[in-house]
Order: C-alpha cells, then structure tokens, then sequence
C-alpha cells in the first residue's frame, strides 16, 4: 500500500511517499481502508520530533481517519468488516490502511460522509468536551475563542452557539474572522489589530468573559486572562503560538474567583469512555440538525500530504484541511 512517510524529523516537504506493506490488525483492533484523514496541528509536532509521542522510523503522521473497515481482530466484536467508521489513530493515517485499536473508533452516522467525518473527531471531540464537562457553559454566558477560525476554535464557535452562548470570535486577520462569523459568532475582534482588553470591555459591559477557550497560548494568555468575568473559566487547551508554555501570575485567578482549566480531550475520552460516547451523539444530532457545519477548507492528495501539514505549521489554514486518501 502506499504511505506518506516520515523517516527522519523534519519539515513537511520532507515526507516522501513510498509502497510499503499492508499492516495486519492485532486481536484489539480493526483494519480501515482510509477514505479521507484530516490533519490536526500534532500531525505539525510529530514530524518534526516535538510531539509527547515519538514513533519509530519511518512512520506516517496522520491523527484521524474515516473509512471502511477491511478486517477486524479476533477479539473484536462491535464492529464488522464493511462498516463505515472514523478513527483516532494517533499516526499511520497518512496511508491507504491503517490498524487502530478498536476502542479508538467510531461508527459514523448516516447523515455524515466520510470524508467529514474524517475532519471531525478531533476538533469537536476536543471542545465539546472542554465547554461542557470542563467549562460547564451555561445558556446566556459570553464565551471567548481565540484561534477562532482554527481547527479546534472554529468547533467551540459552533459548539458554543448550539449550547446557547453569546460567543466572541478573536483571531489574526478579517479573512479569519470572516469564516468565524459564518459559523455563527455574534461578535469579532482582530487581535493584530485591535486591542483584547478594550473590545472586551466594550462588549461586555466592563464585565468581563464567562469563559475563555484558549488553543493559542503566548501572549494572549495573561492578556485574555485579564478580561474574565467574575466565577469565570479559562480553558487551557494548546499552545499553537509556539514560544514556551505561558505561566500566570496566582493574583489573578485569586482577584476574579476565576479558574484556570486544563483540557485533555485523549485522556478524558480514555477515562471517561461513556461521557465521552455522550458528547458524540450530541454532536452527532446538532451535525443532522445542522447545528455544526465542519468547514474542510483544503483538500490535499496523498502525494501532497506534506503540503497540508505545512498550511496548519504556516498559520495559514481556516477550519480543517483534509488529505484526501481514495
Ligand atoms: N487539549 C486538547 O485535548 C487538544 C486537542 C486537540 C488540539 N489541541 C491543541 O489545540 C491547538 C490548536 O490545534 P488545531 O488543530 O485547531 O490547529 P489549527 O487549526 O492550526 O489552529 C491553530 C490556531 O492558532 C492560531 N495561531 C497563533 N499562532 C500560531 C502559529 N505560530 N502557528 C499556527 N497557528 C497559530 C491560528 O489562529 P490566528 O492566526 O487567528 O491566531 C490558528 O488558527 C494546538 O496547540 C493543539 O495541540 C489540544
């Protein structure tokens, strides 16, 4: 089968595509026939030696998949060859097959195709989770997303607004807002340009934000934290910006009565399997309700898989980019 692989650490130009043989699945899990996988910005980590996890060489990167399954393992009874499922895979998802243990998989619904749903797992998965069991969002309250048009922002947008929020999109650039306010904020601020302090201010009242949904880190960390409202939730859930781990003076949280919230999608849908079940089928009801429209905004060969990774690493990708497989 054909695979992008990574044989070295490096940039994304430098993933070459090759034959390799098929993977046979282990007795826990299930053989996919990737249709489609989308990239998500560890796959940006990964290939370059910077991730948590670091696969011998060579490796495909590629976190998530959706298509059929080809074979399942002995001990595997919930699934049959045939279905159509997504997938976290971790890597390996840049190929034609890839071999995923069984509780990492998901049937897809009838109303989804599998190319979105190879886009939606991750981004979704992550700020479902982080709104509801870690934020706790109620009807009503102001909900800040930094990063908004991204891969994960551009999912709590949506979220945000199904679970009734007033939402506030901040991202780089009027074309990334612009995609923000397509999926429904109700008000835009352009943090290159405008100042985070003063427009939050402005729209709420001297109040300050109920919850901040934080995948970029960096400066606007502490500048976001300064505008949280009374009993208000920062959630912490990346560092896209690069350049350290933002720290926090302990004052602030203490001034707001405010807390500072880790997010950890993969751990929580491990530990919590049955909350985590529960967060999809909601999800899955708002997508056929068409609550949730997941933006592929690229489309990439295989052969160019490199170049998909490459528009996440260069800020310059909106929504999800895909690397289309079949
Ligand atoms: N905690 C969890 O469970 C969990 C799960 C999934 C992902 N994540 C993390 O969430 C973050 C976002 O992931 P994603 O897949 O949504 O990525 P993405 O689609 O690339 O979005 C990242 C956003 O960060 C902003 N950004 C600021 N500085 C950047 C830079 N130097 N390079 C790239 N982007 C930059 C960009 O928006 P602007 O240009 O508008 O600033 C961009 O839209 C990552 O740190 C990822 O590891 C965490």
């Amino acid at each position: 089968m054909k695979a992008l692989l990574c044989k070295a650490f490096g940039p994304a130009d430098t993933l070459v595509l090759e034959d390799i043989a098929n993977p046979e699945p282990k007795k826990s899990e299930v053989l996919i026939e990737v249709q489609a996988a989308g990239v998500n910005f560890p796959d940006t980590l990964i290939i370059e030696g910077k991730y948590q996890f670091k696969p011998p060489f060579p490796f495909a990167p590629g976190g998530e998949v959706a298509g059929l399954i080809k074979a399942v393992g002995e001990k595997v009874s919930h699934l049959r060859v045939g279905d159509r499922v997504m997938a976290l895979t971790g890597w390996g998802g840049f190929a034609e097959e890839v071999a995923v243990p069984a509780y990492n998989v998901l049937p897809v619904p009838k109303s989804m195709d599998l190319t979105t749903a190879a886009a939606f797992s991750m981004t979704y998965g992550t700020s479902m989770h982080a709104l509801k069991q870690r934020a706790n969002l109620q009807p009503g309250e102001t909900l800040l997303v930094l990063g908004a048009s991204g891969g994960v922002g551009l999912a709590a947008v949506e979220i945000g607004k199904a679970m009734g929020a007033k939402v506030i999109a901040a991202a780089s650039s009027a074309e990334k807002l612009e995609v923000a306010r397509q999926a429904g904020a109700d008000a835009l601020i352009n943090y290159s340009e405008q100042s985070l302090k003063e427009e939050l201010k402005t729209l709420t009242a001297g109040q300050g934000v109920d919850v901040i949904y934080d995948p970029v880190g960096g400066e606007l960390f502490e500048e976001a934290f300064r505008s949280i409202a009374w009993n208000g939730r920062f959630l912490v859930v990346g560092f896209a910006a690069g350049g350290g781990i933002p720290a926090l003076p302990a004052n602030l949280p203490l001034l707001k009565g405010a807390a500072l919230i880790g997010v950890f999608w993969g751990s929580f849908a491990q530990r919590q399997p049955q909350d985590n079940a529960d967060n999809f089928q909601q999800l899955f009801a708002w997508h056929a309700e068409g609550k949730l429209k997941p933006l592929l905004s690229q489309t990439f060969p295989l052969e160019r898989g490199g170049d998909a990774i490459a528009a996440l690493s260069q800020r310059k990708a909106v929504g999800k980019v895909i690397v289309q497989v079949r």
